[in-house]
């Protein structure tokens, strides 16, 4: 449904989006995830047709509709899709039944069909309630549930979302996940989403690409991307929490043994023990916090720059300046090398 193929974009001598390629299905709930910078809301703006792009090709099902070889893209209101921002302006002068009714207004259709699309995203979307009141005399999440209703009035065939929930109190967030999964169900549509959060990429995408300094560093599902990183970047920057990376020259003798010496060996949080006493084969670390996780503890200590996180059953008790004792599994999960690479 939306292929892109060497997407690029250059501002000035700057790439912030380095020949991109990936391809998702009709349906599918693309998360595009990364740091702040790495290209995001370029990525996003190229799609909506907003950004020509400097070289590469945009496809939506058969037709290009972008291609920065040739210099040319289709005009966004020909796109067929919508679009929703961080700040997402309604029509100050407009009811919430106005500004919903709108873009309907402006696609041609008749009054009556107008009348019961509008009723029908209205209900949809919970708000039928605030029809006829004005944006400043709604909440911030009923607002944003006016900018969703008004973005898929006329039907896109793609919904485009960066960073729509991040202005929402954190509860409100999370119900407006799970919201807004459900009108992505309900319209058929393909989403393309933008957060610089992992945690909403990884519970909200049926696919993800995380981002990095304009180029792709993973492309595929929220299990594949936790269960086999591509890199070292992806490694520590997805899961719940994420992946430790520990330097060769950093382990226990026993544990370095036969690993290349400039490598970074990776273990999860859930397979590291952790004790108040020292053994042979644990590493010491000075501990940092610790916070209760689903009957758990999330454990996290240092040692210089390296913090290592482990979830474990039983915590000792510690304090700042204590010392914690994390017992690594004999093998790790895998390995990278010093540019990021994986090993193995
Ligand atoms: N019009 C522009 N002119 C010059 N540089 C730009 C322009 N737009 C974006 N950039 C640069 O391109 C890079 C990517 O910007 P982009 O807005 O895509 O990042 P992002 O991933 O959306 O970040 P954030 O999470 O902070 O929104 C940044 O370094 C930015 O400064
Ligand atoms: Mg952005």
């Amino acid at each position: 449904m939306i292929r892109i193929e060497k997407l690029t974009k250059t501002f000035d001598t700057f790439q912030a989006v380095d020949h991109m390629s990936f391809e998702v299905p009709q349906g599918a709930f693309l998360v595009l995830v990364g740091p702040s910078g790495c290209g995001k809301s370029t990525m996003l703006r190229m799609l909506a047709g907003l950004e020509l792009p400097s070289g590469g090709t945009v496809q939506f099902g058969d037709d290009t509709v972008s291609d920065g070889d040739k210099g040319w893209m289709i005009d966004p209101a020909k796109r067929n899709t919508g679009l929703v921002f961080q700040s997402y302006a309604l029509w100050p002068h407009m009811t919430v039944a106005g500004n919903v009714d709108w873009p309907l207004k402006v696609a041609g259709m008749s009054k009556p069909d107008r009348q019961a699309r509008v009723s029908e995203v209205l209900a949809m979307l919970g708000i039928e309630a605030l029809a006829a009141r004005y944006p400043n005399e709604i909440s911030g999440g009923q607002q944003q549930r006016v900018a969703i209703a008004r973005m898929i009035a006329p039907r896109p065939a793609i919904l485009l979302f960066d960073e729509p929930l991040s202005n929402l109190d954190a509860k409100l967030r999370v119900e407006m996940r799970t919201e807004l999964l459900r009108v992505h169900r309900a319209t058929g549509a393909t989403s393309v989403y933008v957060t610089h959060d992992q945690v909403e990429a990884m519970t909200m995408a049926s696919h993800v690409a995380v981002l990095n300094g304009g180029k792709i560093e993973q492309f595929g599902t929220p299990e594949e991307l936790v269960r086999d990183p591509a890199t070292a970047f992806v490694a520590t920057f997805v899961g719940t929490p994420p992946a430790n990376l520990v330097p060769v020259s950093m382990l226990p003798e026993q544990h370095a043994k036969g690993l290349r010496a400039d490598a970074l060996a990776m273990y999860r949080p859930e397979n590291i023990t952790s004790s108040a006493e020292a053994s042979a084969n644990s590493m010491a670390f000075e501990f940092a916090e610790a916070s209760p996780v689903a009957g758990r503890t999330m454990l996290t200590g240092t040692q210089g720059p390296l913090r290592v996180t482990a979830v474990v059953d039983n915590a000792p008790r510690l304090q700042i300046g204590d010392m914690v004792h994390f017992g690594l599994p004999e093998t790790p999960a895998a390995m990278f090398a010093p540019n990021g690479e994986r090993l193995s």
